[in-house]
């Protein structure tokens, strides 16, 4: 596991995005020159919230630079409420399409999310898992977490070993949400579909950016103590490449022991920014 310490949101939001980068044009999507005729896909998974913004800010603004193309890039989404028509203001397709997709090259036909209208949830659900392994597996996850420690809808107490399904929101959950439907709890959706962390788990590779002071418990919990169900974030620590991505504020539950650490690896850890040599 790593730890990367940047001092604040938008310098943690650098760097994931920087990495994501590097680490699609290291696995040179396109056509596969060991097949002719077939194609290699990078396959990115992604959270919605507050805390990916900056990130996908940061990557748009790659693509614009023509620093990078999500042209071979194939991507599933976490979560999605239950209930909620796809052009929702709040439903996350509709957060994915303004925040990200419309500002890069993306074919449409690449871009998987859960349909929280479906007549059939569970079988969407299977059907998503489906698409999920077709596409070759997730290469790169990127989540982000509640100050309860949840990771997509993966609440306290849910099946480390879970796959995507139906979830009843928690009530922390739902109040939080409030704030996007002008505060009515009554109009927040109470279900989503969402990925399991057993889904996220079969990724290769998997990035968690946790910023603000109200997350800093939730990173003590997801890297120091032990791996529960009650923090589902923690579940990682059992991946064989998972990296945390924090600002300095969410470190202050931390002990001063595993920020040294970690900060003294920083200089190591950003030669993961480095791009490929062009040949
Ligand atoms: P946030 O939400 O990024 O808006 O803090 C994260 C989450 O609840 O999963």
């Amino acid at each position: 596991m790593r730890l990367i310490i940047e001092a604040d949101s938008d310098k943690a939001s650098d760097w994931v995005a920087k990495y994501i980068k590097t680490r699609i044009k290291s696995f040179k999507p396109g056509p596969d020159p060991d097949n002719p005729g077939k194609t290699r896909y990078f396959v990115l998974g992604l959270p919605t919230g507050s805390t990916p913004l900056g990130c996908y800010k940061r990557l748009i603004e790659f693509h614009k630079k023509g620093e990078l193309s999500f042209r071979f890039v194939k991507t599933f989404n976490m979560d999605e409420y239950v209930g909620l028509p796809r052009d929702h203001p709040e439903s996350y397709h509709t957060y994915m399409w303004t925040n990200f997709f419309r500002h890069i090259d993306i074919n449409p036909e690449n871009v998987h999310m859960l349909d929280g209208m479906a007549k059939d949830k569970d079988a969407e659900c299977e059907a998503y898992e489906k698409k999920i392994k077709d596409a070759g597996g997730v290469d790169l996850f990127l989540g982000g977490i509640g100050p309860d420690g949840h990771i997509a809808f993966n609440e306290p107490g849910s099946s480390l070993v879970s796959r995507t399904r139906v979830k009843t929101l928690a009530k922390d959950t739902i109040i939080a949400n409030a704030r996007f439907f002008d505060n009515k709890i009554k109009d927040v959706p109470t279900e989503a579909l969402t990925v399991g962390v057993g889904t996220v788990m079969d990724a290769k590779e998997v990035v968690v950016m946790i910023t603000g002071a109200h997350k800093a418990y939730a990173l003590h919990k997801a890297i120091e103590d032990g791996v529960s169900h009650m923090w589902t974030v923690s579940a990682f620590q059992q991946h064989r490449r998972a990296t945390f991505v924090c600002d300095e504020d969410a470190t202050l539950e931390l002990r001063v022991k595993t920020v040294k650490y970690f900060k003294g690896l920083m200089e190591l850890h950003n030669k993961l920014l480095e791009e490929p040599k062009v040949d």
